[in-house]
């Protein structure tokens, strides 16, 4: 293919997955072989942008690493270049240092930049083409909440270590006739709790979109206990709300793309669920377990045709776009598409309806 693609950078942005050295590989290797490109690593995702802490990735750098968890390059979630953290002898103070970024940009000639990340990324992406450059998104998130995509690369991975721990859990669960409630990650998105609560048999499943009733949750397990089973397995997303009131927030912190940090609802939910039913219970936090390792098959191959996708699209000058699957397809969607909303899980999806056909319950 023809183009006039000289120097492209790359760069990884929010919280990591299983998967961007992938994406990272299937970018710079026929970047640098069929397109004999410069390919320049930004450190740190939009942070390294704003220092200039950049750096060329040779053919070494890229090799031997689609089955490596992380990223080579670093990343961050504090690091929004229109909303940068400052340190002051006042305290922090959130200032635009985008005119800083763009200058590195530029001192750095590079033709274009993709930006591997999340809807934090995806919302940052976006300023930027407006404002001329030349970027390209690439979706990951082990949370799956980001619109215009079907799945995001790093939800399998995420999936896949959550239903192991659910498996585990059961064994124990079941020796000691205990409730164990599994919170897991995935914001204000339930993806996560539901498709590993399914896959890992889960007893009951608690999501941000179905609020739930607490008489409900106790209902459940006193039922199963009554039934002769003796353990029940709850697996709560870290974003799940009770119908009256809010998500438990572990951490407010302003330098973060999100402040919000969610974390908690697993204490609360095994801690009155003792109180009220008096049955033994214990509560286990996934958190970031989730994102550690290896990616799986599935995000291996995807985050390869993803990474494929966005070096073909900088090389037919295709900005502002962010590569997607579409039903079995990897395709280009404007950047704007994937910011509309959070893809949160519709009350009406297959996997709900499939869930409660098996008898889960989701509190509602
Ligand atoms: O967006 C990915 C994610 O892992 C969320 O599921 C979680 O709420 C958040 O990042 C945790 O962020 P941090 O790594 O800053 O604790």
């Amino acid at each position: 293919m023809k183009s006039t693609l000289k120097r492209i950078g790359i760069l990884t942005g929010g919280g990591d997955c299983p998967g961007l050295n992938a994406v990272i590989r299937s970018i710079a290797k026929p970047a640098m072989a069929q397109f004999g490109c410069t390919v320049i690593g930004i450190l740190d995702g939009f942070e390294g942008l704003v220092e200039g802490r950049m750096r060329e990735l040779t053919p070494r750098d890229v090799g031997g690493i689609v089955n490596l968890g992380g990223t080579i390059l670093g990343t961050s979630n504090k690091g929004n270049p229109f909303q940068f953290p400052v340190e002051t002898p006042h305290g922090v103070e959130v200032l635009d240092y985008s005119s800083q970024a763009i200058q590195n940009y530029r001192d750095w000639n590079l033709d274009a930049l993709i930006a591997i990340g999340g809807d934090g990324t995806m919302h940052i992406v976006d300023r930027f083409t407006e404002l001329g450059l030349n970027f390209i998104g690439v979706p990951k998130t082990i949370d799956n909440d980001l619109s215009a995509t079907d799945v995001t690369f790093g939800y399998d991975s995420a999936v896949s270590v959550a239903t192991e721990a659910i498996d585990r859990l059961h064994t124990t669960a079941s020796a000691h006739h205990r409730v164990i409630v599994v919170e897991v990650m995935g914001r204000y998105a339930g993806w996560i709790a539901l498709g590993s609560g399914i896959a890992g048999g889960a007893d009951m499943i608690l999501i941000p979109e179905i609020p739930f009733k607490w008489e409900k949750v106790y209902e459940h397990v006193l039922l199963r206990s009554k039934r002769g089973n003796r353990f029940s397995i709850i697996c709560v997303a870290e974003g799940a709300k009770p119908a009256e009131g809010g998500v438990v927030v572990k951490e407010m912190d302003k330098k973060r793309t999100d402040p919000v940090r969610l974390g908690g609802i697993g204490d609360l939910v095994g801690r009155k669920i003792e109180e009220a039913t008096g049955l033994e219970t214990r509560v286990v936090v996934l958190g970031h377990v989730l994102r550690g390792g290896s990616p799986t098959p599935y995000d291996r191959i995807l985050a390869t045709r993803y990474g494929a996708m966005a070096l073909e699209l900088a090389a037919q000058g295709k900005f502002g776009y962010m590569v997607s699957l579409r039903g079995t397809e990897v395709v280009a969607v404007p950047v704007k598409e994937a910011i509309l909303k959070l893809r949160t899980v519709p009350l009406d999806s297959q996997y709900i309806k499939s869930a409660r056909a098996v008898g889960t319950v989701f509190g509602d």
